[in-house]
């Protein structure tokens, strides 16, 4: 049985002014536990701390930037030791190759894993003081499947997403031995703010608050990897176990076929959120 999410925990949520960070605000308020929200907009934090039950402190920084985050530091044990980090601040910006610029790929970088660096820089400081005081101390990072199979425009998010894998499985040996557990969230499309741009047929989508259902369900578990929706996750991980060369001809067919982008390709263009049920049928 994991001692994780086990009576009152303190929460440090990054990225939970919208979408994914907002509904794991919800649903872990819901569970009763002490959270620390961060994003850069205050008002849109307030309105989260609004809805959710309990003890909830709004922290308004960016994460790419390493003195707010350094101002930050004292909120996140303001009320006792800090037992988790959930790191899923992030942004998706695809590039049109035919006006390649390193910029697209730089902003991918910066947010997504700079960002998340930065925050481990206050947070494991944090979660290490938990860990001396015999509390449970888990990281959270959030990255997703995409970059399992080479799509089309992502180059810089792919990018981003790979390299936190690397971060948070690297960082899971090396604090295996001080009782610190490093999780990997690996998510398919979730119907938010970030994919309501999307102007391509976006397969197995489900809902914000399906998505935070099952990584709680998942932390609550033990899990140290989080992947889903099952049914995307699985082909996407079969795809990319095929040989390169024909990973290599299918992604160019993708990225040839139409104006679509990344998510297009052999899965049905189902884009309406399922829920967890029908997803637990499938
Ligand atoms: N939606 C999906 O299909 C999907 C799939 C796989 C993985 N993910 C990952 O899930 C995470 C959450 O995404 P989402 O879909 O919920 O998108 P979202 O609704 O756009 O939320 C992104 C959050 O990140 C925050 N953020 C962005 N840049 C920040 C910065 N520099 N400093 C502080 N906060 C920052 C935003 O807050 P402010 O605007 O207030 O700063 C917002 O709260 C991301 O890491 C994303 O890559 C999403």
């Amino acid at each position: 049985m994991s001692e994780r999410l086990q009576g009152r925990n303190s929460i440090w949520i990054t990225g939970a002014s919208s979408g994914i960070g907002e509904a794991l605000a919800l649903a872990l308020g819901r569970g009763g536990h002490r959270l620390v929200i961060t994003g850069r907009r205050r008002d849109a934090l307030d309105e989260v701390a609004a809805q959710c039950a309990g003890n909830i402190t709004c922290a308004p920084a960016d994460t790419t930037d390493s003195e707010q985050l350094a101002a930050l530091a004292p909120v996140l044990e303001s009320d006792g030791p800090l037992n988790m980090a959930i790191l899923n601040a992030g942004t998706c910006e695809y590039l049109d190759v035919a006006e390649y610029q390193s910029a697209v790929i730089e902003r991918n970088l910066t947010t997504n894993v700079i960002g998340t660096a930065r925050c481990i820089d206050i947070a494991l400081p944090a979660l290490r003081r938990a860990r001396a005081q015999g509390q449970s101390a888990t990281l959270v990072i959030v990255g997703s499947s995409a970059w399992w199979f080479p799509f089309g425009r992502a180059e810089g998010y792919g990018a981003s997403k790979a390299a936190l894998g690397y971060l948070a499985h690297s960082l899971r040996a090396d604090l295996a031995a001080e009782g610190i557990d490093v999780v990997l969230v690996s998510p398919g499309f979730v119907k938010t703010p970030l994919t309501d741009r999307n102007d391509f047929p976006m397969p197995f989508l489900v809902t914000a608050e399906d998505a935070a259902e099952r990584i709680v369900s998942g932390l609550a578990r033990g899990r140290n990897d989080i992947a889903f929706p099952r049914r995307f996750t699985w082909l996407l991980k079969a795809l990319g176990a095929l040989p390169q060369p024909l990973i290599d001809r299918m992604a160019a067919s993708m990225a040839r076929s139409a104006d679509q982008g990344p998510g297009s390709g052999p899965t049905p263009n189902n884009t309406q959120p399922k829920t967890a049920s029908q997803e637990n049928r499938e």
